[in-house]
Parts: structure tokens; sequence; C-alpha cells
């Protein structure tokens, strides 16, 4: 709480909500809306709906990604014993987030999750204000500045024991330039600040399929930010350094699969994998 006597949510929620952009559409929304959620704008809809009507396949892909997230935080938690997460690129609120499937594990599980959409950041208020969520916290940042990101997590979280960081669908919002220099100017700082014992978590869409290919190409010169495909080689390549987990990057349905609601689709342009640092 702010301390502040004067200090109203419902005031402050009205003026996040005032800076939401509904003329163009965003990532999270989208997402939102492919995972079939209710926090999403007719124009992301209606991007939602040309992306889909070009690949298909990106439905499945939303869902399939979320029971990915599920199966590593579990495994983390679980098998790893990690406590602390760092999720970055949250999305909105789905069913099974992070903190909830890391807290029915452990309990104490702490999670901060770091976005940059103020749609995101109006919901991460609401949840973190209106529910039991001890030990979950947010950051309104952008993952091109690094270093704001851990300065503020490490007020959150003890950065002397076993971290794992979460870069879930988030990557390809990072440009792709020469030799990937950029993505990994963001991605080595993060990797660095982590302790031994610590985790690396990413999935993100792959350049595996031309339909998705091009659903991309239209989708990026609708005016909203960006989205580029990496190979599953140049993701691969952002785990260098730490050892990974079998089955190591792969296609999302095949990472430690577990029976789920729905089938999972034989394949998925999607690629995934989790590293150990030691
Ligand atoms: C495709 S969604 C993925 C959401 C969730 N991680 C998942 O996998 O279901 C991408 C998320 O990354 C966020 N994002 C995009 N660019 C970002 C940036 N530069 N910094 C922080 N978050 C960003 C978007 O707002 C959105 O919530």
């Amino acid at each position: 709480m702010t301390g502040d006597e004067s200090f109203s949510w419902h005031e402050a929620e009205k003026d996040l909500m005032s800076e939401i952009d509904t003329s163009i559409p965003h990532s999270a929304r989208i997402w939102n809306y492919w995972m079939d959620g209710k926090d999403n704008y007719p124009v992301d809809r209606e991007a939602g709906d040309q992306f889909a009507a070009i690949y298909p396949g990106i439905i499945d892909m939303a869902r399939t990604s979320r029971y990915f997230i599920m199966r590593v935080v579990r495994y983390l938690a679980e098998e790893q014993g990690v406590r602390q997460f760092l999720d970055i690129g949250t999305g909105l609120p789905s069913h099974d987030n992070t903190h909830e499937v890391a807290q029915r594990v452990a309990p104490e599980a702490r999670t901060v999750y770091v976005d940059n959409d103020p749609l995101v950041l109006a919901h991460a208020h609401a949840l973190l204000t209106s529910k039991n969520t001890g030990g979950t916290d947010y950051i309104d940042a952008d993952l091109h500045d690094p270093g704001s990101i851990l300065e503020a997590a490490r007020t959150k979280l003890d950065f002397t024991r076993p971290v794992a960081l979460m870069l879930m669908g988030v990557l390809g919002h990072i440009r792709i330039t020469e030799d990937d220099e950029l993505v990994r100017s963001i991605v080595e700082p993060l990797k660095d600040a982590l302790p031994a014992g610590s985790f690396l978590s990413l999935y993100d869409g792959t350049n595996t399929n031309p339909a998705y290919v091009e659903a991309t190409r239209i989708y990026n010169e609708g005016g909203s930010v960006p989205y580029q495909l990496r190979s599953p080689a140049q993701l691969d390549r952002l785990l260098d350094g730490f050892e990974s987990v079998p089955p190591g990057l792969v296609e999302i349905q095949l990472w430690r699969p577990e029976p789920s609601p729905f089938e999972s689709p034989n394949q998925s342009d999607a690629w995934g994998g989790v590293a150990k640092k030691n």
C-alpha cells in the first residue's frame, strides 16, 4: 500500500485504463483472445482473426503454450525446488498463472511479473490488491532495459538463491539484428545476474512454417509492436552457457508431455526449453 490516506485504487485504475489504446492491436490482448479470454477489444479480435485465417495453428499454439508454461513451472518448483520466479512478458491473467502453479507446489514461492503493457499493468494491480496473492509482485518495465528490471527485481527477490527466469513468448518482440546481437545484449545480463542453481526457461514462435511467417509479416504491417520469428537454432543459442534440461529445446508440446484437457497438436511452430546455471 502507499501509506497515503488520500490514495484511491479506484482512481489509480481509472488512470491506468485511460492509457489503454484500443485503436491498435496489442500482443497481450490478441494472445488473450486466442486463449479464449475476455480481456481484448474489437481491434485485437480483428487482427487475431486475420492472423488465424492465414495461420490457424496459432490458436493451438497459444493454448499449447499455456500448458508448456504450467509444466515448466511445476517441474522447476517440484523437481528442482525453485521458489523464486521472474516471469518477463507476463501477459494477461489466464488460468494457471505462474504464481498459482508455483504456490500449489510450494505456498511460499515468490513470483515477480514484468510486462510493459498498460492493460497487463491494470490487471496486475487488480489481481495484487483484490486477492490473496502473497509472494506475488509486479514490475512495469520494458525488456529492452534489463538493467532496470534487475534493479527492481533485486528489491523483490533474493538473488543469492536460485531464480527461474522466464521469457515466455516475449522474445519475438525484440528485433532480430545482425548475429542477433540485440537480443543477446538483453538476455546475457539477465543470465549473468542469476546465481548458480538458477534456470532460464523460454519458448517462442519460430520461422518453421511459411504460413506463420506470412501471417506475422502482415500483422507487423498493422501498426502493432512487431513480432519477429527466430529459428530454433537462434533460440537455442540464447541458452548457451547453461546446462540443458532434457529433452532440450524442442517443440513445446514435446517438452515433458503430460495428459492435457485437449489434444496436443502433432506439430507446433513454437520451440521451448529449460536450462540450468551451474
Ligand atoms: C505473446 S504474449 C505472451 C504472454 C505469456 N508470457 C504467455 O506465454 O502466455 C507477449 C507478452 O509480452 C509483453 N511484451 C511485449 N514487449 C515487451 C517488452 N518490450 N517488455 C516487456 N514485456 C513485453 C506483451 O505485453 C505481452 O504481454
